[in-house]
């Protein structure tokens, strides 16, 4: 029987949908379990941006440090997409990840055989796909310095990557021993040829991969091969671990391989305090308010948060086991259904909560 306190944070677009059948969820698994989660939301991105002109207002920060864990939605939007505009939604994602200590992003992608054919991709080259990425998610290009100045009388704008010895060693520490947990690979991503920030991010890797993890097969891939080598011979990775920008491109496009990005959760976690849990995907502005986006990724989300946060292991299966009994009987939502039939958001996050107490 465990007790926990649960911030929830819809956010925008299609985050307040799927979050929906996230809360439903829960509830059914206390039901079913015997526990009690305390659930809270709060405001986050766009929505709050327009409610209190900041999209991580300070009282949202102080429950989710106050929980035991978060599941957050999405965040972002046309509405708040204009270029010059101070605040974005998306800063307000940043902050919390930053605020809360949140360095490490897991982001798991596995294939389910009743899905091969929702890939655009053959199916003897995606079947058996089980890789764990490590995205280092509090440093880097998206935390460097930022500016503008003028020269030669046009602006200039700039971001810096950045990367201390201490935020790589502690990702790479994370992705060795889930690595013993799995097949025993690592593979560090970055662009080694070219930055002198990857040259380091290579040589604390290796370092800590030698000193370490001897038990654990390591090597290196350069970013731009291992987009190609996605697509060519997945199967061949297990734990691959790199920066922050890297890893936000490389799980989108990894996220082919199972069929839809609707199906992809994450877990953001750090060395201690509650993990931030959501989908990899974003706001998805092209089909919100339409009922038709995929819980699934969210779901997902959920069942890594009961598993990390809250160590329930057996009610995370459960929802795992009832997210691949729904697919293997067929049910698609739009993404997956290739011009086929199809239902909506809630009648999906239905079934899986049915199949759970089978
Ligand atoms: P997106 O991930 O929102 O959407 C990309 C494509 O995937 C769209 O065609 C969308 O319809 C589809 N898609 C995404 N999730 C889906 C789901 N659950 N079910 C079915 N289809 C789904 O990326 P984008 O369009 O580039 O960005 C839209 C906004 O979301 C931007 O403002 C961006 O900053 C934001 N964003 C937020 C997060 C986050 O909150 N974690 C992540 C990524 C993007
Ligand atoms: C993600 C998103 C975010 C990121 C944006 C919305 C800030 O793309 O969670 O993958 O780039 O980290
Ligand atoms: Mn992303």
């Amino acid at each position: 029987r465990v007790e926990a306190k649960i911030v929830l944070l819809p956010g925008d677009g299609i985050g307040p949908e799927i979050v929906a059948v996230a809360e439903k969820c829960l509830g059914a698994v206390a039901d079913q379990f015997g526990h009690q989660f305390h659930l809270q939301s709060a405001l986050i991105g766009g929505i709050a941006i327009d409610q209190t002109g900041t999209a991580l207002p300070d009282e949202t920060l102080e429950v989710c440090k106050a929980a035991d864990a978060v599941l957050l939605g999405a965040v972002g939007g046309p509405k708040w997409d204009d270029p010059t505009a101070s605040v974005r939604p998306e800063q307000g994602l940043l902050k919390i990840r930053k605020e809360m200590g949140l360095y490490a992003n897991l982001r798991p992608i596995r294939t389910y055989e009743s899905l091969l054919d929702a890939s655009p991709l053959k199916n003897e080259i995606v079947r058996g796909t089980d890789i764990l990425f490590f995205r280092e998610l509090t440093g880097g290009i998206y935390f460097g310095n930022s500016g503008q100045r003028e020269e030669n009388g046009e602006e200039l704008v700039f971001n810096e990557m950045a990367y201390r010895p201490s935020e790589i060693e502690r990702i790479v520490r994370l992705a060795g021993e889930a690595a013993r947990k799995r097949r025993e690979k690592v593979t560090s991503v970055d662009k080694a040829n070219v930055l002198e920030v990857s040259r380091l991010w290579r040589r604390v890797a290796a370092s800590v991969m030698k000193e370490e993890f001897s038990d654990v097969e390591y090597d290196v891939v350069l970013v731009d091969a291992m987009a190609m080598h996605l697509l060519s011979r997945p199967r061949d990775f297990d734990v691959v671990v790199t920066g922050n920008l890297f890893g936000d491109i490389l799980t989108d496009e990894a996220s082919m391989l199972t069929g839809s990005l609707g199906l992809l959760p994450s877990a953001s976690i750090g060395s201690d305090g509650p993990g931030l849990y959501e989908p990899i995907h974003g706001s998805a502005p092209d089909i919100a308010g339409k009922g038709i986006a995929n819980p699934l990724a969210t779901l997902l989300a959920v069942a890594m948060l009961l598993r990390h946060s809250l160590a329930l292991e057996t009610e995370a299966t459960a929802i795992e086991n009832a997210v691949d009994g729904v697919l293997e009987a067929g049910h698609r939502t739009a993404d997956l259904a290739r011009g086929g039939p199809s239902i909506g958001t809630q009648e999906m996050g239905q079934l899986v909560i049915d199949a759970l107490s089978r």
